[in-house]
């Protein structure tokens, strides 16, 4: 059926909530302009309808009940943006199950029940959407999945968490306390709402499990991934590393060699050299290597509301596009994607 009005059902309005529904209202008219589209965020599942944002939406929208979302007929797709496992997984299988497309930045979720979700995706034939869930407004997930499937894929290396790479950033350009430059980030919207998954490699560790599962083909669950976080970094650590010419990232790896897949998230030295030693504060890059294209890499904001909700948003626009054209069911994602 065609229609020209999109209507979104917004679940979670956090920073990257906010962050989505401004990139939205600023882009509003070019994004009609681009697609013949209008995009309308009609409902929002939160409860805290007082906090203090910097944007003015009214109350109206607000309400506690998913099925207000879900058994909404007007509603196409519902953006999940709470965070967190549960009950996140669970209301996003809930949407599927009403018809609605289902887009995501929720990268635990997705690392945990990665089969779960694509499969309740294909049973439901809706389409379902995670660019944001790794990368910030990085469109890593699109290239892999769109522009680099005539690869094999030999290697992923990179800097995927904005918090801890800001952290790092800081203490070491300003000789800075790891604690109050946490705060800063957690101020800026770019850490979690416990910060312990950033600061102890968590959420890379999530991350990096959707990439090899698009990468590699392999499902390697998070807490099978080796991974430590930043938290024992010390002042010195860092003064130390200057010395011999490095500076001290959180570095995601996967890597098949001899058919063995090998993967960690650790600390790393990077020589002062290195392109990714040049990847500051809230930035992420991600090396690619394929067989055919090589190395690739990829470098932008992985963390903040408005990249985070640019990357939703790309994936809202993609959904409705397809809508309006009759064919938003397609197997890339729902059921294509390698396993
Ligand atoms: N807390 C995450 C980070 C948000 O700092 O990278 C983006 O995934």
């Amino acid at each position: 059926m065609n229609k020209e009005l999109i209507n979104i059902g917004l679940m979670g309005f956090g920073n990257i909530g906010t962050g989505t529904y401004t990139t939205l209202e600023m882009n509003r008219d070019l994004i009609r302009t681009k697609t013949g589209i209008d995009f309308e965020i009609t409902k929002i599942l939160e409860k805290d309808v007082d906090r203090k944002r910097d944007i003015v939406v009214s109350k109206d929208k607000f309400t506690q009940d998913p099925d207000d979302l879900f058994l909404d007929p007007d509603i196409d797709i519902v953006v999940e943006l709470l965070g967190g496992i549960q009950p996140a997984t669970d209301l996003m299988l809930q949407a599927m199950d009403c018809g609605k497309h289902v887009v995501t930045a929720n990268k635990a979720a997705v690392a945990a029940n990665y089969d779960i979700l694509r499969e309740a995706a294909e049973k439901n034939k809706i389409m379902f959407r995670y660019e944001a869930s790794v990368g910030g407004g990085i469109p890593i997930l699109n290239a892999l999945t769109t522009a680099l499937r005539a690869n094999s894929f030999i290697e992923i290396l990179g800097i995927l968490n904005g918090t801890t790479n800001y952290i790092l950033s800081q203490m070491t350009d300003f000789g800075l306390e790891y604690e109050d430059v946490l705060k800063v980030a957690q101020e800026k919207g770019f850490a979690e709402a416990d910060p312990t998954a950033d600061v102890e490699g968590i959420d890379v560790a999530n991350k990096l499990s959707i990439l090899i599962s698009l990468v590699f083909g392999i499902r390697v669950p998070p807490a099978s991934i080796p991974t430590e976080g930043i938290t024992k970094i010390t002042k010195d650590d860092i003064k130390r590393a200057a010395k011999t010419g490095n500076k001290i990232k959180l570095i995601a790896t996967a890597k098949k060699e001899n058919g063995n897949l090998t993967y960690s998230v650790r600390p790393t030295l990077i020589p002062l050299s290195h392109p990714l030693a040049g990847v500051n504060n809230e930035f992420n890059a991600i090396f690619v290597k394929g067989n055919a294209v090589d190395e690739l890499m990829f470098y932008g904001k992985g963390a903040g509301p408005l990249p985070t909700g640019s990357a939703v948003m790309g994936d809202v626009i993609e959904i409705g596009t397809a809508i309006i054209k009759g064919a938003a069911y397609d197997v890339k994602v729902a059921g294509g994607y390698q396993k």
